[in-house]
């Protein structure tokens, strides 16, 4: 019995002593890390021009500004090395507000309408102290995003200020370019905290459609947000 527990305590010892030698917080090929929490997309938001059926209004440009949301953002990170990880990040929908500005504010409008979008988002990640035996990763990550928008509404005011009782508004979806840097902090094998940023660049175009008025575009608006991630951790 005693020989028995001796060579237990000898095995538990041993395991301890590979699992800390190989590095139990490195990062390591097959590593899945999930990370969850609060994300917020900040719109750097500027316009090209108004057109009506197609002619350009001249009322100059930056006519709209996109305010920012925050929804709950989940990612989800396969390491094909223990430098390298393919992250798809996903999140519940984000809720923005559209006001008027520039030439569109003088003209007397003000909260144009909302909208809601997803945008999920594949990255490559590098992670250059992956093999590191240490509390804390860095990753930079680039990758594509596509920002789908839905549930498009007009402002009753803006709609007033048109003279219609109602009239289609949309926004066109978007595929474009993400780039992103996070830092880990872990504690222990499995848990950690996250922070996270992103820029992404997402274009689109807003149209107010009405079979009096026509058709009125806000052509190229650049959001091109910063998108800011404060996540809890696990790792399988
Ligand atoms: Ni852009």
């Amino acid at each position: 019995m005693k020989k028995c527990v001796t060579t237990a305590a000898g095995v538990a010892g041993w395991a301890l002593t590979a699992g800390l030698a190989s590095g139990a917080l490195a990062y390591d090929k097959g590593d899945m890390l999930l990370r969850f929490g609060v994300a917020t997309v900040d719109p750097q938001t500027s316009t090209g021009e108004l057109t009506s059926n197609g002619a350009e209004v001249p009322i100059g440009d930056d006519l709209v500004d996109v305010k920012a949301g925050t929804a709950a953002g989940i990612s989800f990170t396969y390491m094909f090395t223990p430098l390298v990880g393919l992250e798809l990040l996903a999140a519940t929908p984000f809720s923005h507000d559209i006001d008027a500005d520039g030439g569109l504010r003088q003209l007397g409008l003000d909260q144009i309408g909302t909208t809601r979008h997803l945008p999920p988002t594949l990255s490559v990640q590098y992670y250059p102290f992956g093999n590191a035996d240490q509390p804390w990763q860095l990753y930079l990550g680039v990758g594509v995003n596509f920002t789908w928008f839905f549930d498009e509404e007009l402002d009753s005011d803006t709609k007033a200020a048109l003279g219609v009782d109602d009239a289609d508004f949309s926004l066109k979806d978007s595929w474009g370019l993400a780039a992103s840097v996070g830092f880990d902090w872990l504690f222990g094998e499995h848990w950690l905290v996250n922070a996270s940023l992103m820029w992404a660049d997402i274009d689109t175009e807003a149209s107010i459609d009405n079979s009096v008025l026509g058709d009125l575009t806000v052509r190229d608006i650049q959001i091109d947000p910063l998108v800011y991630r404060i996540n809890a951790g696990y790792r399988f």
